[in-house]
């Protein structure tokens, strides 16, 4: 959601405050800010727009100074603008802050009578509001932040500055991210490590409910109940947290090539040295599971449908899958042998987590399926699995998506053998055409050219629909999701087997129809319906194999042709054209494809 920085250093720390928010403008790029305390003045730099806007800013005016906090939004309460960009001032503190204080409005309310006047509509601007408060009241300034803090409803992470203050910063956790890192005479507070990475491999993730006091040269951390509290310090390893496009035009690009690399690692991370799917941990065994509950939002949702197809028919385990938001206030009854199972790429997603939360009590065990291993969501499971896909910058999910799928997929080979419902054999079988996928998602991505001369075509239109049946539906789906989320097309995905119960009505000649089918076992039903679109004038782009594309006849107007691969494996590859079909259409109407409007990468917010 927005992203937060603060730094105690020893070097003037605008430069420094701009580097670390670029690192975390996937988190947000409604507008930016940084405060500074210099000579023991602090002041502020705001803009709206992209975090250039305020570098802009900062050569024509610019904030000295060797303390500061920095911020890069994700508007929620207020509209993007200068006067609602972060960091909030009131007198002689200012506050930077990701996420939600609830009861923000009482509390306006309350300050309102006593006279405080409040120039924004954000929720942040009551925090700053309230602190002077407290200051006014004789408090000190860490007395001030915290009983400010007591007050606090919702889910948030905040750092404080104050005026007249340049060794002092204080932060708080709560539903939200942040870290402390350990510099040589500085000290740094940021939304994730990524932000630190270019100050310093040291860092101290604050638990839920944390305060710190930190000075250059120390680091006081409180827990929930005020208690001193020891949190330990973690090395980082560097590689994990590089930034940059290497080369490529957009992250996205850059992380849709890297598929066959990363799924190559990330298989092998599940299997050891003889071949074995292997779990981390105490790892999970299924012979005691009755049930599994898949919870997630977005594209992991996405993930868990599909995962669905495979625990049902590979492990003959019942599933039901649910979006997060749904779920967390439905109360689902979850009886004892459940298994609750998470996916989510950032760890962070604020309804995963409520329904993590939901679930803490009530199933067997939580197991997460993630990509940040300290986010909250893995600190919050029994069992977390990583699925190494590494940093993934553009706001897109890509090879999030086709890791979430391989780890999904491996636990479901798991649980299969786990219940004797495959031999052994017939799993190392399958992991064995597992690890053959990079090769052929290399051979695949040769079809990058014929994919982006379809996706020109279809961003000239104003709606496209996407067909799939069995595994394919959830891929389906996401292809829709990509599509709309980087190049603004309207687009949506139907189970092909549906269409003939309504949204056949919508097709014409200018709604071009993406028809996903590989040569399965339900190959002719899917063609079928295609024929049924062709009737009444649709233009059908098909992702198939040679046998498909064979067999699906001449009146299709564009086929694009993949290689073979085992029906059961098919989703992991036939998200590379829906990816690249999201991506070339964005490029060809000249969307910002890492920072689509209105997105942003970790919703930390309901
Ligand atoms: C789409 C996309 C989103 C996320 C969703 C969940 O490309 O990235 O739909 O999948 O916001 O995010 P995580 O996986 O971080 O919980």
């Amino acid at each position: 959601m927005c992203g937060i920085v603060g730094v105690l250093g020893t070097h003037e720390v605008a430069p420094i405050l701009v580097e670390a928010l670029r690192r975390l403008e996937y988190r947000g790029y409604d507008s930016a800010g940084i405060a500074t305390v210099n000579n023991g003045v602090l002041d502020r730099r705001r803009a709206v727009g992209k975090l250039v806007n305020l570098s802009d800013l900062l050569v024509h005016d610019p904030l000295p100074g060797k303390s500061g906090i920095g911020h890069t939004r994700w508007a929620t309460h207020g509209a993007p603008s200068t006067v609602n960009a972060h960091p909030h001032r009131a007198g002689p503190v200012a506050v930077v802050h990701n996420g939600i204080i609830e009861n923000y409005r009482e509390l306006r309310e309350e300050l309102s009578r006593k006279g405080y006047e409040f120039s924004t509509e954000t929720d942040t601007e009551t925090v700053a509001h309230l602190t002077h408060f407290y200051l006014n009241e004789g408090l000190s300034p860490t007395e001030a932040a915290f009983a400010t803090l007591d007050r606090l409803e919702g889910a948030f992470a905040l750092v404080f500055l104050f005026d007249g203050e340049s060794d002092l910063m204080i932060g708080a956790r709560k539903g939200s991210p942040l870290a402390v890192g350990h510099g040589d005479g500085e000290m740094y507070l940021g939304s994730d490590a990524i932000a630190l990475a270019p100050l310093t491999d040291r860092v101290t993730y604050l638990d839920e409910g944390d305060r710190v006091i930190l000075t250059r040269s120390s680091v006081e951390i409180r827990d929930a109940d005020g208690r001193l509290a020891n949190r330990p310090m973690k090395t980082i390893q560097m590689s994990a947290t590089r930034v940059d496009k290497a080369g490529y035009k957009h992250f996205m690009a850059k992380e849709i090539a890297e598929q066959p690399s990363v799924l190559a690692d990330a298989i092998n991370s599940y299997l050891d040295a003889d071949g074995q799917i292997t779990l981390p941990g105490d790892g999970l065994d299924f012979t005691k599971v009755d049930r599994l509950s898949m919870v997630a939002c977005g594209t992991a949702f996405y993930a868990c449908l599909t995962a669905k197809y495979w625990f049902e028919q590979l492990a003959r385990l019942p599933v039901e899958v649910d979006i997060a938001s749904e779920f967390r206030y439905r109360e689902p009854p979850i009886t004892p042998r459940t298994v609750a199972l998470f996916v989510s790429q950032s760890g962070e997603t604020a309804d995963t987590l409520a329904a993590l939360r939901y679930c803490r009590d009530k199933a067997d065990k939580i197991v997460s399926v993630v990509n940040v291993p300290e986010s909250s969501i893995a600190r919050e499971s029994d069992l977390p699995l990583p699925i190494h896909a590494g940093i993934e910058v553009g706001v897109a999910s890509t090879k999030a998506f086709t890791c979430q799928l391989n780890t999904l997929f491996l636990l479901a080979l798991k649980a299969a053998q786990d219940r004797g419902v495959m031999s052994a054999e017939a799993v190392t079988a399958l992991v064995e055409k597992l690890r053959g996928l990079p090769g052929i998602f290399n051979i695949a991505l040769e079809r990058d050219a014929i994919l982006q001369d379809a996706a020109r075509h279809l961003s000239e239109s104003r709606d496209v629909l996407f067909l799939g049946r069995g595994l394919m539906f959830p891929l389906a789906l996401e292809g829709a999701l990509k599509l709309k989320e980087i190049s603004y097309i309207h687009a949506e995905a139907y189970a092909s087997g549906e269409l003939k119960h309504g949204p056949i009505a919508l097709i014409d000649k200018t709604v071009p129809v993406v028809v996903m089918a590989p040569r399965d076992s339900l190959f002719d039903k899917t063609v079928s319906n295609m024929q049924e679109v062709m009737a009444r004038g649709g233009k059908v782009l098909l992702i198939t194999d040679a046998t498909g594309a064979a067999e699906a006849g001449n009146d299709v107007w564009r086929t694009v042709i993949l290689p073979e691969v085992d029906p059961i494996l098919s989703p992991l590859l036939y998200a590379l054209p829906a990816q690249l079909l999201a991506y070339h259409a964005a490029v060809a109407k000249g969307t910002d494809v890492d920072q689509p409007r209105n997105l942003a990468k970790s919703v930390t917010v309901e």
